[in-house]
């Protein structure tokens, strides 16, 4: 296990894990001072291109975004989602995930579900493909509708046999997305990698969210999403005194010119 992933694993019932998205190199590099692991996730389909299922994320953008957020980041480990219909068998998953590392280098890739895509991910892992889980609400497969998961017997027996398969099979940590309190508490507590939860609670052993909600660049109403900034504000500020500059003339100066 390299130096990152043992930090993060260490982390496990000491202190939160924290995790955040970049999809380009500015944000990136923001992003890779305070968090522990940068997500490029597949939620640029409908943060950047207003795509209406992430279904649609090609392997292409996901391999240009990451490239880029990749020269942002230093210290934090890189997981990149592997996007719909890039592991829908063990050949695919193997030759699309080498293809991942291979042009972006990251550290890690991400795959939703748990014993649907088992051998993908043994695959994976048996090729020292480091492998983060995604399980609960998969909006790969959610088909437009977004509920919260563990509220019937069988999907709690579901989520807590899948946690157990995947751990078994060796991947480094699991997503746990709109997961029930408890039933997350439960995951989390039966596990010795950590969660790292999105409206799954504040019981899981990290918390991950789209950097674009939590600044107020993207606009949502999910209801795990917290602004922390409305960054437009300041945007707005700065783009505003830039035009009016211009048609005023006091732009550019003799400062600013050749
Ligand atoms: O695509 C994504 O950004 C994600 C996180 C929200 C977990 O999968």
């Amino acid at each position: 296990m390299n130096k990152i992933f043992k930090i993060i694993h260490k982390k496990k019932n000491k202190s939160k894990i924290v995790c955040l998205t970049a999809y380009s190199k500015n944000i990136a590099e923001e992003v890779d001072k305070y968090v522990d692991i940068v997500l490029v996730g597949d939620s640029l389909g409908s943060v950047l291109y207003n795509y209406s299922t992430t279904r649609k994320v090609t392997l292409t953008e996901m391999i240009n975004h990451s490239k880029s957020a990749r020269l942002g980041v230093k210290k934090s480990l890189m997981v990149v989602d592997m996007p719909f219909n890039t592991y829908a068998t063990k050949n695919s998953a193997l030759k699309n995930a080498k293809k991942i590392i291979k042009e972006t280098k990251c550290d890690a890739v991400k795959l939703e579900g748990g014993k649907k895509i088992i051998n993908q991910i043994k695959l994976l892992i048996k090729n020292k493909i480091p492998v983060m889980g995604h399980l609960g609400l998969l909006p790969q497969s959610a088909k437009g509708k977004f509920k919260s998961k563990g509220n019937t017997i069988k999907e709690i027996n579901q989520l807590l046999d899948d946690a157990k398969l995947l751990q078994k099979n060796g991947v480094f940590a699991i997503v746990l997305e709109c997961i029930k309190t408890p039933i997350a508490k439960k995951i989390t507590k039966n596990l010795n990698i950590p969660t790292i939860g999105i409206g799954s609670s504040v019981h899981c052993d990290g918390q991950v969210l789209v950097t674009d909600d939590l600044i107020g660049l993207n606009q949502t109403n999910i209801k795990f999403v917290k602004k922390f900034l409305n960054v437009k504000k300041y945007i707005n500020t700065g783009l505003r005194k830039f035009a009016s500059e211009v048609r005023s003339k006091k732009y550019p100066t003799k400062k600013h010119s050749y």
